[in-house]
């Protein structure tokens, strides 16, 4: 077992990360947080997957369960009302635990549930995602979605712990891996050459799923992770570079309505299309195209639900929360394993790029 600190501002928390390591929570949680009442949040899906492993939870510790529906659109203010009702009507107090068992749509809210409840309590994440592993549950990001966007209500609030358990992927539908892998390999363009490499050499390995370079890889997306958190908690600045691809993505994902593509599949063509903007606008010297087209080359790209509109898409980049005053910020690679971010993209060249990528499905 890997054992990760992440430091930041508000306080520091390990990230264990192994194979079957689950099995260790329970005297994990009976030793660090001794006597306190815990909550375990789910969802039924995972509850009828892991239902044996639930119960050794609620034996083991002083665990109730509450569940929460399946899905990005129960990601709401409603949804984290009824966390609230469910804790108070347990009788959870100020020192009790909040576990939230599932992929980062349970992380997310069970984070902002524990934020809120008693003005902050103490909550531990368990992922069971790719992209809860190497993303979503490190870093005290928590939100609801509104019906006029994504993730507008929310705060920061770190976890105590989280504990990553490979094994847990093991069930994981192939769609849902590839997501989290997009939000992994979005770590070999900010995380250094090392990162770079590793992914470029390994990438059928880790796309594979299963392997001990899986467990590597997500060790190392933590490392970078806590490594930019905490440097910057509240994303007043390096933090911004997590972003990248997820420009061209939330416009992508708006212009289809959220459905029929998910967020790491959107991420997935946003990292092709920053690439592009990037040789398109000059930010990346000639001398590295020949090592970007290889990294890119195989990305599992998925099919996108219709043909794009590149205004309506363009037009979808200023609804995004991360357009600041009307600016778009694009975070572009200017070498392997590194990016920047930059507001001084012309729209010229962004047009360019989504023409580019979409050509296929544009009239002639
Ligand atoms: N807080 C952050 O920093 C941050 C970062 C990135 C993404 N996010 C958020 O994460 C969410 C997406 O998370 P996600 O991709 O994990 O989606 P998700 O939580 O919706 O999980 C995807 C699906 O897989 C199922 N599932 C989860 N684990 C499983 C397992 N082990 N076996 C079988 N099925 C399983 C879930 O029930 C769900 O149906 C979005 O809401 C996004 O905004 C947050």
């Amino acid at each position: 077992m890997q054992t990760i600190t992440v430091n930041t501002a508000s306080g520091a928390y390990p990230v264990f990360i192994g194979s079957g390591i689950a099995s260790e929570f329970p005297s994990y949680v009976n030793e660090r947080f001794k006597g306190r009442r815990c909550a375990l949040i789910t969802n039924p899906t995972i509850d009828g997957i892991y239902s044996s492993y639930i119960d050794v939870l609620k034996n083991e510790l002083n665990c109730v369960v509450h569940t929460i529906p399946d899905g990005e659109k129960y990601k709401t203010v409603e949804t984290w009302n009824g966390i609230i009702d469910a804790l108070i009507t347990f009788g959870l107090d100020r020192k009790s635990l909040l576990i939230a068992f599932g992929g980062g749509v349970v992380g997310d809210v069970v984070g902002f549930a524990a934020a809120c409840f008693m003005r902050g309590i103490d909550y531990v994440q368990i992922p069971t995602t790719l992209l809860a592993m190497v993303d979503s549950s490190v870093g005290g990001k928590t939100a609801v979605d509104h019906p006029l966007g994504k993730n507008l209500i929310g705060a920061f609030h770190q976890p105590a712990a989280v504990w990553a358990d490979v094994n847990f992927l093991e069930t994981l539908p192939r769609r849902q891996f590839i997501a989290g892998y997009a939000e992994a390999f979005k770590y070999a363009f900010l995380g250094g050459r090392a990162m770079f490499d590793f992914m470029e050499c390994n990438k059928a390995a880790v796309l594979g799923g299963g392997s001990d370079l899986l467990l590597e890889c997500i060790e190392r997306c933590v490392r970078i992770k806590a490594g930019i958190v905490a440097r910057d908690e509240r994303e007043a600045g390096v933090r911004a570079l997590l972003n990248f691809g997820h420009t061209f993505a939330h416009a992508l994902e708006r212009f289809y309505g959220f459905e029929g593509l998910l967020h790491g599949e959107a991420v997935l063509w946003g990292i092709a299309c920053a690439v592009s903007l990037a040789k398109e606008t000059g930010a990346l010297p000639r001398n590295y195209w020949g090592d970007f087209d290889e990294i890119l080359q195989g990305m599992p790209l998925p099919p996108l639900p219709s043909a794009p509109w590149i205004d309506e898409i363009y037009a979808a980049m200023f609804a995004d929360k991360k357009a600041e005053s009307g600016q778009l910020r694009f975070v572009m690679p200017v070498a392997p394993g590194e990016a920047e971010a930059s507001y001084a993209v012309g729209e010229e060249n962004v047009r360019q790029v989504l023409k580019e990528k979409f050509a296929h499905w544009l009239p002639e």
